[in-house]
């Protein structure tokens, strides 16, 4: 079978020859059904029966990987595709640098690996369980139509971790299979295991902000596990990111669309002071403090995902040439990290400074610093919109000490430029920096639906083109 070619015939299209893995086949299929329950319970909800104009992987060659075309998403073919494999790929970091990649799992770091999947697939589900009654109040088909893309793609993530676990964890890999399904996000007993992934998605802002920064660690991570010494998970990774480029795409254009419309709103009515909150709101869109506000929460939020800066957890991961650094494959240095060391923001004495800590030490800290350049990017972008619009504001990722979960600043209470803040300050100020009740009040009064063809909510603006090059009209949804 060539490889850019996904088999369709079977229950589960693939590129990995299923047809000839009877073992492995047989226990994806016994999944599917559990699967599918998840689905229905726990995915989008009041639009299971229509159809959604969504894109399949029907190859994994980079040119023309997709195909458009109507479905019900309960039918959509979630299958387990493969980026093709490099021929004589070496593992390209830590300890065992320039051997062979590894086909199958290497004993001594079952365990390690094991983790770093389930972990990896525990996001999948737990964001479409935050995201499910988004379609309900869409601003309009089109943004229906990609946060359903985005689901299914999610659930499709989901089969590729499991697919790894099926594949090469054997009892261990079903049992932890089975568990990605019973899991749920925000669920006082048994909840999903990351922080941000238990947190709600109340509106359409948030889940704007959620796909520009959560969906941005995701593709941090995957960039990460893409150079994996551990070949499918590297090949897994490497096509999942394809997908991850229409998630980015999703959040930055979404959230600048808000951005646009409000500056629009603003200049027609000649209010030049994006601090005049209620005279912006009266127009019916969210002002920028506001929208800085989620941005504030969303990037705090993301960046407890790094877990903590100094770590041996990643140390070791690297070392054993299972978790790389984000495109290590660029990077010019020895790739293995035994002597150097990384400049690392700690709090020390009382005080935010960077002390350097050895390089192996510090890899949360610097997939992390690679990460904030990453958003810092989109963020200009943003401003750029609005510099182009004349309105004087400029919105900033605040700092990293801020409003922190995990890491060397949990300890301490600053505010949104790193300055620290006694415990009753916060208290005061906590409303300045994060939304409020009357915040997520005032946004949850826009969040009503608009369901015409061509039509859009007056808080976000149209997208520049449509998807698949449909035009403006085009009905994104047939809803059933
Ligand atoms: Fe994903
Ligand atoms: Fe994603």
């Amino acid at each position: 079978m060539n490889i850019a070619q996904v088999d369709y015939d079977g229950l589960i299209p693939n590129n990995v020859a299923l047809g000839q893995d009877e073992r492995v086949k047989r226990a994806l299929e016994k999944w599917h059904p559990g699967y599918i329950n998840w689905w229905n319970d726990m995915g989008p909800e009041g639009f299971q029966e229509s159809l959604v104009y969504l894109r399949t992987a029907v190859s994994v060659d980079p040119k023309g990987w997709a195909k458009f075309d109507y479905v019900r998403m309960p039918d959509y073919r979630w299958g387990v595709l493969l980026a093709p494999a490099l021929k004589g790929r070496k593992i390209p970091f830590g300890r065992h640098k320039g051997e062979d990649a590894w086909q199958e799992v290497p004993g001594e770091y079952r365990a390690m690996l094991r983790r770093l999947i389930v972990i990896q697939g525990d996001t999948e589900p737990a964001s479409v369980e935050q995201q499910r009654y988004l379609g309900k109040t869409a601003p309009s088909l089109y943004d229906m139509r990609n946060l359903f893309q985005v689901n299914v793609e999610e659930g499709r993530h989901l089969w590729a971790m499991v697919y790894l676990l099926q594949k090469y964890f054997g009892t261990d890999g079903r049992e932890e299979a089975e568990a990605l399904l019973q899991r749920r996000s925000g669920d006082a007993d048994t909840p999903r295991m990351l922080g941000a992934f238990n947190e709600q998605t109340p509106d359409w802002l948030s889940f704007f902000m959620f796909t520009f920064f959560t969906d941005r660690d995701g593709k941090m991570q995957l960039e990460a596990l893409a150079q994996s010494g551990f070949d499918p998970l590297s090949r897994t990774c490497r096509f999942m990111l394809t997908e991850e480029a229409h998630h980015m795409f999703v959040g930055e254009t979404g959230v600048t669309r808000i951005i646009q419309r409000t500056c629009e709103a603003m200049k027609e009515a000649g209010i030049s002071d994006p601090n005049e909150i209620e005279r912006v709101r009266k127009l019916g869109v969210i002002d920028l403090p506001t929208i800085q506000k989620k941005a504030n929460l969303h990037f705090s939020l993301t960046l407890d995902l790094f877990g903590n800066e100094i770590s041996t957890n990643a140390a070791n991961a690297f070392h054993a040439g299972i978790k790389g650094r984000y495109r290590e494959d660029r990077l010019k240095d020895d790739h293995q990290l035994e002597g150097g060391t990384y400049p690392v923001l700690r709090l020390i004495d009382g005080k935010i400074q960077h002390e350097d800590s050895p390089a192996l030490s510090a890899l949360n800290m610097r997939l992390r610093d690679d990460y904030v350049g990453d958003c810092n990017n989109g963020v200009g972008r943003w401003n750029k919109v609005i510099a182009d619009l004349g309105i004087p504001f400029e919105m900033k990722l605040p700092h990293v000490a801020f409003h922190r979960q995990i890491g060397e600043f949990t300890k301490i209470k600053a505010d949104v430029a790193g300055n620290r803040l006694s415990d009753a300050d916060w208290t005061e100020r906590r409303d300045e920096f994060l939304p409020s009740d009357a915040d997520r009040d005032f946004i949850e009064s826009l969040m009503q639906p608009q369901l015409e063809p061509g039509k859009f909510a007056g808080w976000i603006a149209p997208p520049k083109v449509g998807i698949d090059n449909k035009p403006g009209e085009f009905e994104y949804v047939k809803i059933a």
